[in-house]
């Protein structure tokens, strides 16, 4: 099925969402935080720390996975944005997060999957940047697998919602 069909944009609480798995914006030391972090981590519960802690921390543009605990998603990836400092590798650890995320998504089986806007909070990515790339590393993988039928893009806010439709539609128009 086309790939950019697979792809859906919502605007709301990635804890909240009925998907397989969900990707966290975590930090180096997998030991939570604010942001979505901390959400993921108080929807889920202390076990999803407990379990976070034998992981031994994670790098930037890597992800691992661990369980959901009392999540509605079964799965919890935890990948780390780059700390936006316009660099050109600011890019390639963007787009590895996305690519590595989907490789566990596709290791432990799940059907769907949900991500934040990846370093474009506290790291300070700004969106408008950050969106072409989420977009357009999903797509690509997509295009590689029938496996995966849908990720959904959970945005916090109607303008974050908006800056990725207009990044999604001229992808659409490109492909
Ligand atoms: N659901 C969906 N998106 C959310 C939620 C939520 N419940 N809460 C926050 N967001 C959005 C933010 O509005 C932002 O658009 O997630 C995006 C990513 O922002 P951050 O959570 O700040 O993540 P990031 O910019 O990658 O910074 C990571 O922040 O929380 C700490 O421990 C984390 O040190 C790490 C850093």
């Amino acid at each position: 099925m086309n790939d950019l069909r697979r792809i859906e944009l919502v605007e709301g609480d990635i804890t909240r969402l009925p998907v397989d798995a969900i990707v966290n914006a975590a930090n180096r030391t997998l030991l939570g935080g604010g942001g979505v972090d901390g959400a993921i981590h108080r929807a889920a519960g202390p076990q999803l720390l407990a379990e976070c802690k034998t992981l031994g921390g994670c790098a930037t543009g890597q992800a691992k996975i661990t369980a959901g605990y009392n999540l509605p998603a079964r799965w919890v990836i935890h990948t780390v944005g780059p700390v936006y400092s316009g660099v050109e590798s600011d890019a390639e650890r963007l787009r590895d997060c996305h690519v590595n995320s989907l490789q566990r998504v596709l290791e432990c089986g799940a059907r769907s999957v949900a991500f934040p806007a990846i370093s474009c909070g506290v790291y300070g990515y700004p969106v408008v940047e950050a969106a072409p790339i989420a977009l357009r590393a999903v797509a690509d993988v997509l295009s590689e697998s029938a496996a995966l039928q849908r990720v959904v893009f959970a945005l916090f806010s109607a303008d974050y919602l908006s800056v990725y439709r207009e990044a999604f539609d001229a992808l659409q128009a490109h492909r």
